[in-house]
Formats: structure tokens, sequence, C-alpha cells
């Protein structure tokens, strides 16, 4: 399984690769407004510096929501860098632009996926990965979950080369359920990633080896 994580901020991606389990980075208009980031060349500058830290896929999200409009702005992002994939939301303008990068070679991550027939469609389209959002599902009372489940069978039916990526994951659970069902990828957010680490034994555990080994060499 794969981890990405879920940021547009320099450092929280410098601290996810010094871990050593950082497989990529996902972004968004969102999260992109939250570093303050703006401007062509300013939003361009940013994914460079982002490829800089990774070894991996960093996901680029275009704004444009008309074939022409993503098709133009995908190519300049994939243009960046082999490590781009463009993040194109789960539209007909999208379905169909997926297309045309599918065959260009130019690799996308199907984003806003909230039904296995959305998933289905980017599927067939050539995506290379559909971003289920798990969290926003949970957040309006239906079970994200279900969805990753879902669509990670019907891929399986098929043998889609496609992989399902679970995204807005807030907590540690939700990155330990998407294992179980399947996900081939996850991202988050650094904090639930580093909580995996944390169990009281482990701290417990520690203190004492290092009482004994202070014990006896003092
Ligand atoms: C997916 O790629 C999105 O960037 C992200 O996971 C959305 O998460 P949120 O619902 O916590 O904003």
């Amino acid at each position: 399984m794969k981890f990405f994580i879920d940021t547009a901020n320099l450092e929280e991606i410098k601290e996810a690769h010094a871990l050593g389990i950082l497989d990529g980075v996902t972004t968004n208009p969102s999260l992109m407004a939250r570093e303050g980031i703006s401007g062509e060349e300013n939003v361009l500058n940013h994914y460079k510096a982002i490829c800089e830290i990774v070894d991996g896929d960093v996901s680029a999200e275009v704004i444009a929501t008309d074939f022409e409009g993503i098709i133009k702005e995908g190519e300049a992002l994939a243009a960046l860098d082999s490590k781009i994939v463009v993040k194109v939301p789960i539209i007909k303008e999208g379905l169909k632009a997926i297309r045309y990068f599918s065959d260009k070679g130019i690799r996308t991550n199907c984003t806003l996926i909230f039904s296995a027939g959305q998933a289905l469609l980017a599927a067939k389209a050539g995506a290379t990965y559909v971003s289920p959002f798990v969290g926003r599902l949970d957040d309006i009372g239906t079970e994200g979950l279900g969805l990753i489940e879902q669509i990670v069978g019907i891929f399986g039916n098929y043998g889609f080369s496609t992989e399902v990526l679970a995204a807005s994951l807030r907590s540690p659970k939700h990155i330990l359920e998407c294992a179980e069902v399947g996900a081939d990828v996850i991202t988050a957010p650094l904090k639930p990633i580093e909580a995996l680490l944390n169990h009281p034994l482990t701290d417990k555990g520690l203190a004492a080896f290092l009482a004994d080994h202070q014990r006896v060499n003092s």
C-alpha cells in the first residue's frame, strides 16, 4: 500500500519524507490556498518545489472545468516534472479530459469521487488513480469506508489498473480501515499518519528499558 501525504505544506512534506514512508503527495486548490499560494507562476513553482522533496507521485489539481481549459492546464502541470499526476474532477468534461490525457500518456488522479459509478467511469476513461473521499461521506452520515470496499471489489472483478486512492482520511483508524479493505493508496495529513506510531505500551516499555540501562550504567 502506498502512503501519500495530503498537504501543500513543504515542511510537512519534508517531515513525512524523513520518516521514510512517503510515496507521494496530494494537493487540492483549498490546500494550496491554505499555504497562501496564488498566481499561476507561484502555483507552478510550488509544485516544482514539492517535486524536489518527494520521490513519488505529486497530484496537482486543475482549476478549469471545461475540456479545453482542463487540457491546457493539465499539459502545463504535466510538463513541470515527470512526478506530476494531473488531478481532474469527476465531471463530464473531466472524464473526456482523462481519456485525452490517458491516450497521451499523461497520468491522472480523478478526484471528488463519491460513488462507485463515478469511479467506474473514471477507470474506463483510463484514470491512473481514483480518489473517493471517505471523511466527507462520513460527515454527511454515510459510511465512507463502504465506498472504498465497493470500488476495490469492482476494479478487482475486471482487473482495472486504476488504483484506489482513499482520500479525505482524518484519523489513524481511517487509514487502517482502508488498508484492511485493500485500498491501493491512502492520502492523509501528517498528524493521522504520525499517530499510527503511538502506543502507550511502547512509551512505557521504552521508559523502563532506558531506566534499567541507566541504573546499571551510572
Ligand atoms: C483528496 O485528494 C483531497 O485533497 C483531500 O483528501 C480532501 O480531504 P478533506 O475532505 O479532509 O478536505
